[in-house]
């Protein structure tokens, strides 16, 4: 069952549930109850007052202590968010997520969660609702494919979860609302993400795609190998011809307002093996990853589906399996592009930026008003960025500027760097236009210059995840694995084009 959340306008003591999440911000004065929780520690006969007392609950951020009181609800779950004058959505998403964990960690089905009024805070009630609802389902995210677990040892998914608010408030219902379909997209892609490469294959993404385009009445088309080689798509073709899985290419079309579209493109290797330049063994199974800029699409869409806001958003999917075999793609080949150009393959593990060329060509034909890409495209993002924010490469100061503000408001940070005309030297060839790879000087740059030349004169930029886009670390708020980055963003960079 997926997990619904609702607003409920309520006092949390008078609200009947197993599992009550609070987030608190510091206390004013350490072992005083503060005055917001009186009417609730009065209900629980002073469970929060004796544990606030004894000092085992301050308010830092990420804190957490339960209390099983006499009355009232079962538990109660307090999670700091530290001093008032930093609470920002983050920290409220944060907090959100710690109890959603929390709660399924405690095998709940059903929780609240309930955020005393915040004095001085800059925050809309409308944006409050929001990331409260976005982080129950990031923290409440988990996956167990093990099929032979003791009943007891069961994942049990947090089904519901209801948001109190004393207030009858529309905006903040409507923030409800909102984040409730950003977290379902969201989750959306952590589940696709999670698949196996021999599930999730081309063919089983556009399949995906084309359920979800039924389900919200989004326009779809799919193109198969037969039409990928009507269309020219050289490079996309070359990258999934070692394979027995056949490449596609996704389109989606959300048609909200009549507008030139936002086009989203993401990177759909549904295994990166490397191909010829194969990869070394360790850790090669996360190349079923490979995907993830796809899954943020489709992610997107799924949301968008949900809101159908007043704006017009294209998704575009290169897919394909990276595999070495007797018909494979070489070094040394030269491959002809869908804009026409020539491309030398110097490394086959350059995979991405060959699908994604033709992709980003392909959008050409939407004339978009701006066209982002997403794309676990490079390890040198990892070293230059780590695991904390995407890189962001682009050639539109407007599109760079929306992204990096829809990174602070989702959560989902990017960072940019430069993409001056000298790095484009690396990529030039002897035998062709340019060739794949730069060396390893500038690895994230290099590689979103060689996207850069298929984007003509569209407002562009590109995003590099591969640094995001899952974790090994497993924290307060996250079980590790896929993180569904690029999703959250997407949508804030496309809601604040609504009309
Ligand atoms: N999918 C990989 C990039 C990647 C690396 C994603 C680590 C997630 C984690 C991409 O296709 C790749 O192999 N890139 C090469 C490019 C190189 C051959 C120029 C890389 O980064 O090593
Ligand atoms: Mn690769
Ligand atoms: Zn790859």
């Amino acid at each position: 069952m997926a997990l619904t959340i609702s607003s409920v306008h309520s006092d949390p003591q008078h609200f009947t549930t197993p599992c009550l999440g609070i987030l608190l911000p510091a206390l004013e004065t350490p072992h005083a109850l503060p005055q917001v929780l009186t009417s609730l520690d009065a209900l629980t006969e002073g469970a929060l007052s004796r544990l606030i007392s004894a000092g085992d609950f301050r308010g830092k951020k990420d804190e957490v202590a339960i209390a099983y009181p006499a009355q009232g609800p079962t538990r109660i779950l307090l999670v700091g968010i530290g001093a008032t004058q930093d609470v920002d959505r983050t920290v409220l998403r944060r907090g959100a997520a710690i109890v959603a964990r929390r709660t399924v960690g405690l095998r709940m089905p059903t929780s609240a969660l309930w955020v005393p009024k915040l004095n001085d805070t800059p925050l809309l009630p409308q944006e409050i609702g929001q990331v409260l609802a976005e982080g129950v389902h990031h923290g409440a995210w988990q996956h167990d494919g093990r099929t032979d677990v003791p009943n007891d040892e069961q994942v049990v998914p947090l089904n519901e979860c209801a948001i109190l608010h004393q207030a009858d408030d529309k905006d903040w219902d409507a923030g409800v609302v909102t984040g409730h379909a950003i977290g379902a997209g969201h989750t959306f892609a952590r589940n696709l993400q999670m698949l196996p490469g021999n599930v999730c294959t081309p063919s089983h993404m556009a399949t995906v795609a084309t359920d979800l385009a039924k389900r919200h009445d989004i326009s779809v088309t799919i193109l198969d190998e037969a039409d990928l080689r009507k269309e020219g798509m050289g490079a996309l073709l070359a990258v999934g011809q070692g394979s027995e899985e056949g490449a596609r290419l996704i389109v989606l079309e959300y048609r909200g307002a009549d507008t030139n579209p936002i086009v989203l493109v993401g990177k759909g290797i549904s295994f990166d093996t490397g191909g010829i330049s194969l990869k070394p063994a360790l850790n090669m199974e996360e190349m079923k990853f490979d995907m993830s800029g796809a899954a943020a699409v489709l992610g997107a869409f799924e949301a968008l589906g949900r809101l159908r806001p007043n704006v017009h958003v294209v998704g575009i999917i290169p897919s394909a399996e990276n595999m070495p075999s007797g018909r494979a793609v070489k070094p040394g080949d030269v491959i002809t592009s869908h804009q026409g150009k020539t491309i030398e393959v110097i490394n086959t593990d350059a995979e991405g930026r060959l699908v994604l060329a033709d992709a980003l060509s392909y959008a050409q034909r939407f004339t978009p008003m701006a066209l982002v890409d997403a794309a676990t495209l490079t390890g040198a993002i990892v070293i230059g960025l780590g695991h904390h924010a995407s890189g962001v490469m682009g050639t539109d100061e407007a599109v760079l500027a929306g992204l990096e503000s829809a990174g602070l408001r989702s959560g989902e940070r990017v960072w940019r760097m430069p993409l001056w005309e000298e790095y484009r030297e690396a990529l030039k060839s002897d035998v062709a236009d340019l060739k794949n790879t730069g060396g390893r000087p500038a690895g994230s740059i290099t590689a979103a210059w060689f996207l850069r030349e298929f984007v003509g004169d569209t407002p562009w930029a590109h995003i590099d995840i591969a640094g995001t886009a899952y974790t090994q670390n497993l924290d307060a708020t996250q079980a590790k694995g896929p993180t569904g980055a690029g999703t959250r963003l997407f949508l804030e960079f496309v809601l604040s084009h609504t009309g």
